[in-house]
């Protein structure tokens, strides 16, 4: 199904104690019809399940591709589900960059969490650099088509995608409507191609990139943005309460 979501990734901000504060200042939000996200640090994923109510889910920022194993510093999608997390976040740009994280990892990601019911929302975006060359889409799609290779289609219904552009992040320079409107668009062109017009149509595709509560409300009223994915501005309990109800 498509549905519209707000997710908030923290990254490394938050303790333990200052996310159970977090939740308790966001309230009741039962009437909320979208689906919300918090993606914690890892430390303060369980708490956060035990806690929060309909409908905010917690993710992950990261996961790993394998089982078990000699992986040190990782953490499997069952050890997630065991805990009662059934989603997370994967390619950051910022595990691209900082982790080298490549696409022949990610699609390894991708198809353990699907074969294991498990959600991701798959990161991708280009650099300042490939879109002043006019490579932005060519860049987008090689990402789709490597991390996505080794699923099929009757597991696109497992798979978000968030359209991050690099130069946006932690910028304060957010994509213009258009242009985020017109890669989300593209990005549904690619997915309907790889795997036909209903993971097209149904595939929940969201921006990333410096949306604040005063952008929010544009970005959601294109027609192939079905959510955001938010940094900074999720950080504190009334913004991120203000981009739950943007204006519809
Ligand atoms: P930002 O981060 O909203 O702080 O730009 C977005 C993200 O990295 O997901």
């Amino acid at each position: 199904m498509r549905y519209k979501m707000i997710a908030g990734n923290w990254k490394m901000n938050h303790t333990n104690q200052t996310a159970k504060e977090f939740l308790k200042e966001l309230g009741d939000l039962s009437d909320v019809q979208d689906r919300v996200v918090i993606c914690p640090p890892y430390i303060a994923l369980q708490d956060m399940v035990e806690l929060s109510d309909v409908p905010i889910e917690i993710a992950a920022q990261n996961v790993h591709f394998k089982d078990t194993g000699a992986y040190t510093g990782e953490v499997s999608v069952e050890m997630l589900q065991d805990i009662g997390v059934q989603m997370s976040i994967i390619g950051h740009s910022e595990r691209r960059q900082y982790y080298n994280e490549t696409d022949e990892a990610l699609k390894e990601k991708v198809l353990k969490a699907v074969q294991k019911d498990f959600e991701v929302i798959l990161c991708v975006g280009e650099s300042l650099e490939e879109r002043e060359s006019g490579q932005a889409e060519a860049v987008v799609k090689r990402q789709l088509l490597t991390d996505l290779e080794l699923i099929e289609s009757d597991s696109t219904h497992l798979v978000n995608i968030a359209y991050e552009p690099i130069w946006a992040i932690g910028t304060g320079k957010s994509a213009t409507n258009e242009d985020a409107e017109s890669m989300c668009r593209f990005i549904r062109e690619t997915i309907e191609e790889r795997f036909g017009k209903e993971a097209g149509e149904t595939m929940t595709i969201l921006y990333g990139g410096s949306v604040k509560p005063e952008t929010i409300d544009g970005l959601m009223s294109e027609p192939n943005i079905d959510g955001v994915l938010v940094g900074g501005a999720s950080l504190n309990p009334e913004s991120f309460l203000r981009l739950i109800h943007y204006k519809k």
